[in-house]
């Protein structure tokens, strides 16, 4: 009968004697702290501790031992195995710490690195312009007051003592609206926003309204068939013209800069009485000589048209339902696009329109 011979106890099987395994054991410690990353370190675990390993294939061997030696084998190899999985466990650590602090120095974002690589667009300096004169305005306890721009033409010309015979009527060029005879209007100017809010209110009024005009004019360096008006209306008991200049100086100040001078030539509009066109001395030459004489921005005038303005014209007051005996006002309006041409030496109105970004950009920085 054969049986496991008990006492047949060689010294050693080759793969099985303690410095081979010690070897074995050093080997794979060296290859797990050699491994640089965790591919490497898969590798290492294949190579050194998988079955097919040279400690793997020991330990296959211990079984066929006499009880003895397989004792001890078993002590010796299976410490090393142990130890070879532990040094795993802790690189398998350390290199997973490792490659999480590397993702997250990578994949910081810089939050400090400046971001104005990309062209941003900017707010446009008509937007910004209304919005300054509705603040200046505010700031006195002014309101802003809207109206259409399709409009009724007694709003745009009746209303405002422009009968059909009148012939300031042919001042503005008007676009007609069809069909002929519908009575509507592109408006010609801000002012029947005037008799909107005299209309719809009661006084005392103050009120702006910046707001886009329309004329049939051919557009070039000066003109634009679509520009853009502010117009200012006060009714309230007492007001005279000196209000109205007090009040358009401050409106120059807030604008142009402190220090800006106005003055008032007369004129004639059939909505104002007295009736003036608001000047202002221009700010590049001081209207001084010999600077005067080739100034670009005043055109050698001294002087820069800023826009029209007067009494409110009683008839005007009759129209719009509030009693001339009791309250009396002032007006004025004026053109946005000039008045920013002037203010920003822009030489063609054009610029203003053509929506390019290069122009825009440095009036967006502006709040
Ligand atoms: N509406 C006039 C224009 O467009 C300007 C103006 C407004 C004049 C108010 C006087 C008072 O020319």
């Amino acid at each position: 009968m054969s049986g496991p011979n008990n006492d047949y106890d060689p010294v050693e099987v080759t793969p099985l004697h303690p410095d081979e395994v010690d070897r074995m054991k050093r080997e794979a410690l060296d290859a797990i702290a050699a491994a640089g990353d965790l591919p490497a370190l898969k590798q290492v675990r294949l190579d050194h501790a998988g079955d097919r390993s040279p400690l793997g294939l020991a330990n296959r061997e211990i079984g066929a031992l006499p009880p003895q030696a397989r004792k001890e084998a078993g002590i010796r190899v299976g410490g090393a195995r142990r130890e070879v999985k532990e040094a795993l466990e802790r690189r398998t650590e350390e290199l997973e710490a490792e490659q999480e602090a590397r993702i997250l120095t990578e994949e910081a974002v810089d939050v400090t690195l400046p971001t104005d690589r990309e062209p941003r667009g900017a707010r446009h300096p008509l937007t910004t312009i209304q919005e300054r004169i509705a603040e200046i305005f505010v700031a006195m306890g002014w309101e802003v007051a809207e109206g259409p721009e399709v409009e009724a033409q007694w709003m745009n010309f009746d209303a405002l003592n422009m009968g059909p015979d009148h012939p300031a009527r042919t001042m503005q060029d008007t676009f007609w609206l069809e069909p002929s005879g519908s009575g509507l209007v592109l408006r010609t100017h801000t002012s029947p926003v005037q008799a909107r809010t005299m209309l719809e209110r009661t006084p005392p009024i103050y009120v702006v309204c910046p707001g886009r005009t329309f004329r049939t004019d051919e557009l070039d360096a000066t003109h634009s068939p679509v520009f853009s008006q502010v117009e200012g209306l006060a009714i309230d008991k007492g007001l005279s013209m000196a209000h109205l200049k007090g009040t358009l100086d401050h409106f120059a100040a807030g604008i142009f800069g402190e220090g800006v001078v106005t003055r008032f030539r007369p004129s004639y509009f059939p909505f104002t009485e007295p009736s003036a066109e608001v000047d202002v001395l221009c700010f590049v030459c001081r209207g001084e000589s010999p600077a005067v004489e080739s100034c670009r921005t005043c055109k050698g005038e001294g002087w820069i048209e800023w826009g029209g303005c007067g009494v409110v014209n009683p008839r005007v007051l009759v129209a719009c339902g509030v009693d001339p005996d009791e309250w009396s006002g002032f007006a004025f309006g004026m053109g946005l696009e000039r008045t920013l041409m002037f203010r920003n030496d822009i030489a063609d109105m054009r610029d203003i329109f053509e929506g390019d970004v290069r122009f825009t950009l440095p009036f967006g920085l502006e709040v």
